[in-house]
């Protein structure tokens, strides 16, 4: 990443040929679909996902026959400076990364009906989010390798002094590989902060946000100056979720899951889920932290701490990039260690006790012969 790519936007070719209508939106879509129509190069094939201020599509490039995401403004959005404004340093921001764990932006453009895309890899697989509801909570040696994967991201990002302020499973890609390795794409750099941006996250026009339970609690309070421990508070709710299936901070309500996380209340994960080693409590609990100023400082020392509570070296880069079978290996052999040193321990208290007895027996028996003397003599 480099200053200059924040400076200028590499503009794609506007579209200029053969729009078409596409089909009907889904219920949520504010705008019709775009499947269907021709934008510079680019034939948008089908619709991947829908969000509050675009859509993001799958599009071939016509010149190539390349696949690539598309994510477009929606119209109405578009006619909102503040959200043009967004959407224009979401991609300059993401442009300027070259990391394996985030997802790389190529290109900028404008829509014959006036809107922005931008153009991306097209990634296979499928976000955090539809994994942990569909599966709940994950496998450590699963979760640890994403906790790593999505610090190297944070790390990198938070280098340049970018703060990513919407972590959450829905930002959070599986990049389908080969061998069904996943590996992590940090997707959405739409919350990062705007010269012109008084207010808190814009919406898309009346829609709410989506649940705040990742949300940190000095952005709950509505404060805008944010440093990387926002990241970490969110990193660290991530966690908690792949580790026990369930949500820290969780309610019926927008309102009442912010006042939890203002409250910083919250099940230990260890209570969710007995089998955790207890120390993540600890770890969790730091990550989670109300107050910044006493919260985990990184998300590499996040990392760091989890990965020692599972007994492992605290190699966020190795296990970043190990397969989980390695990870699983790691975890056994640790696991298999402490049942080692219990039944050690276990067998020395053994013998304490064993000799202990012994000399109680014996400090019985001398009492009785005592006694049978002291008897037969004062008898
Ligand atoms: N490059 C991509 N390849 C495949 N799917 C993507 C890509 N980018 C985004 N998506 C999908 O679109 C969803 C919304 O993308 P995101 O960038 O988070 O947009 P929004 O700003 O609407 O939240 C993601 O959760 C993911 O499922
Ligand atoms: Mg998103």
């Amino acid at each position: 990443m480099s200053a200059s790519t924040h400076s200028e936007l590499p503009v794609e070719r506007d579209a200029s040929d053969g729009a078409s209508e596409g089909s009907c939106a889904p219920a949520g879509c504010p705008a019709v679909s775009r499947v269907g129509e021709v934008i510079g190069d680019l034939e948008i094939e089908s619709r991947i996902a829908e969000g509050a201020m675009g859509c993001v599509y799958r599009a071939r490039r016509r010149a190539n026959g390349e696949r690539v995401a598309v994510k477009i403004l929606h119209p109405d959005a578009a006619a909102e400076p503040v959200a043009v404004e967004r959407f224009k340093r979401e991609y300059e921001t993401a442009f300027g990364f070259d990391h394996p764990h985030i997802v790389r932006v190529r290109g900028f453009g404008e829509t014959p009906d006036g809107s922005y895309y931008m153009t991306m890899e097209l990634l296979d697989g499928e976000p955090l989010s539809s994994i942990l509801s569909r599966e709940g909570k994950l496998a450590p040696e699963r979760a640890l390798r994403i906790v790593c994967q999505m610090a190297s991201a944070i790390e990198h990002a938070h280098s340049y002094g970018v703060i990513h302020r919407d972590l959450k499973p829905a930002n959070i890609f599986l990049e389908r590989g080969p061998g069904g390795t996943e590996r992590v794409k940090l997707l959405d750099f739409g919350s990062v902060k705007l010269q012109l941006e008084t207010g808190p996250k814009l919406t898309a026009f009346g829609t709410t946000v989506g649940s705040p339970s990742y949300m940190s609690p000095e952005q709950a309070e509505g404060l805008t100056e944010l440093d990387p421990r926002a990241d970490v508070f969110s990193l660290a709710a991530v966690a908690y979720e792949m580790l026990t299936g369930a949500v820290a901070f969780d309610g019926e309500t927008a309102a009442e899951v912010l006042s939890k996380i203002l409250r910083g209340t919250f099940t230990p994960a260890s209570v969710r889920e007995p089998s955790l080693p207890l120390g993540i409590n600890l770890v969790l609990a730091a990550g989670l932290r109300r107050d910044k100023a006493s919260r985990t400082g990184s998300a590499r020392e996040f990392a760091e701490g989890l990965l020692r509570v599972f007994g492992l070296e605290p190699d966020v880069d190795g296990f970043a990039s190990a397969s989980l079978e390695a990870i699983r290996g790691a975890l056994d052999s640790r696991r298999s260690r402490d049942i080692t040193v219990r039944v050690e321990q276990e067998s020395a208290d053994d013998e304490a006790g064993g000799s202990s007895a012994v000399v109680w027996i014996s400090a019985c028996a001398a009492t009785l012969v005592v006694s049978a003397v002291v008897a037969y003599l004062v008898l």
